[in-house]
């Protein structure tokens, strides 16, 4: 009989899903690390680039300009799209080792970042975005990393190119800019210069039904000097600026859907928005707990979100239970299909995304 070449997974509808254990299916087990970027983007570990929130007193009167510019800042290209996990394989490298202090594979089903996951927790509601995964299996461990279909590709590029969208992008890290400092309960400097590569990366450790994950997530801001110490009990921050007046349905619809999957997969604490108009002036913030975003979501459930996941995960392992370390498998999934699809891609595909350096630590 011929092999398999081609597999699907359904998206079956809400009401067949068993949503009743759901608590138990996610949790963080532990914080196995954290790495940084410097300001050109370098992966590098700093305690320097560890940036804290700080919460003017009153909350309700603010004024961000985040018009503001400096000639050093530094921004990424609009149209940039990375296609690589090497960040969070330099971490394993440097970090995965047995008890004698030998490389050794890590100790998880699966490595990647949090954006596939929370990307993926989105699929049964999004109705924009397609998905396309890759995945290699390499000593037990299965690596996935994004790629881009050409819709993502072409919707990016006209991102790029519409200045509205180009603006508020920008926006969105001046905001980060306005809210952190380099020392817990030192007042932000915004007339300081700002790089949009810098960042903080927790490496966490996580268990999602039978599955074991580990995975970076970029992180906005802590809270105390101690966290970067104990970062399991830290109350994690993520800083979001929405604007003001906007509709209701549609921000609970589509927006909260996304910053609540970005956040639970990162433990983060709390959220805090800053609300803009149309000028770029953020006239007023809020704090919002992302243990208290499921209560407000409209035409989706948060149980959903992670049993797909999961599913998805397994679904996985099933395609590539027998796969080698040269299989490239990939998964996409288009708007309005009603199942994700997976092939092994050819030999000669472009999307080997572990490189050299990775693959002679594996073997060493
Ligand atoms: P906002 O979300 O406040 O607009 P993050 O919130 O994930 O920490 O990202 C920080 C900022 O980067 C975002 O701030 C947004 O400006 C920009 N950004 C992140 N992902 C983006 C995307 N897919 N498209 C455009 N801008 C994005
Ligand atoms: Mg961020
Ligand atoms: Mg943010």
């Amino acid at each position: 009989m011929e092999p398999k070449t081609k597999y699907t997974m359904e998206l079956e509808d809400d009401d067949l899903y068993d949503l009743s254990d759901v608590d138990d299916q996610f949790k963080v087990k532990q914080i196995a690390g954290w790495y940084n970027k410097d300001r050109h983007g370098n992966y590098c570990k700093d305690e320097q680039y560890a940036k804290y929130l700080y919460l003017p007193r009153n909350m309700k009167e603010v004024s961000f300009d985040l018009n503001q510019k400096h000639e050093e800042d530094v921004y990424k290209p609009q149209n940039e799209m990375k296609e690589s996990i090497d960040s969070i394989l330099k971490w394993v490298v440097e970090n995965s080792t047995d008890s004698e202090g030998m490389p050794k594979s890590p100790d998880a089903d699966f490595v990647c970042y949090r954006g596939i996951l929370y990307q993926l927790m989105c699929v049964p509601y999004e109705n924009k975005d397609s998905l396309r995964v890759c995945a290699i299996k390499a000593k037990g461990t299965t690596y996935l990393c994004q790629f881009f279909t050409e819709q993502n590709r072409k919707d990016r590029q006209a991102q790029a190119e519409n200045p509205d969208m180009a603006k508020f992008t920008k926006w969105g890290h001046k905001f980060e800019h306005y809210m952190v400092s380099d020392e817990p309960g030192k007042p932000p400097d915004a007339t300081q210069p700002m790089s949009e590569y810098e960042e903080l990366n927790i490496v966490y450790q996580s268990m999602l039904g039978p599955h074991t994950l580990i995975y970076g997530a970029e992180i906005d801001g802590l809270t105390k000097k101690e966290d970067l110490q104990d970062l399991y009990q830290a109350k994690l921050i993520e800083l979001k600026t929405c604007r003001q007046n906007a509709n209701n349905y549609s921000f609970c619809r589509y927006k909260l859907i996304k910053w609540w999957a970005q956040s639970m997969l990162a433990k983060i604490d709390s959220i805090v928005v800053g609300y803009r108009n149309d000028e770029g002036m953020v006239k007023s913030l809020e704090q919002m707990r992302v243990a208290n975003i499921p209560k407000m979501a409209k035409g989706w459930s948060a149980p959903r979100c992670v049993v797909f996941l999961r599913d998805f995960l397994s679904f996985v392992k099933h395609v590539m239970k027998d796969a080698t370390e040269s299989d490239v498998f990939e998964f996409v999934w288009y708007p309005g299909e009603s199942s994700y699809s997976a092939r092994k891609l050819p030999p000669g595909n472009n999307c080997n995304f572990l490189p050299d350096w990775f693959q002679s630590w594996l073997v060493t």
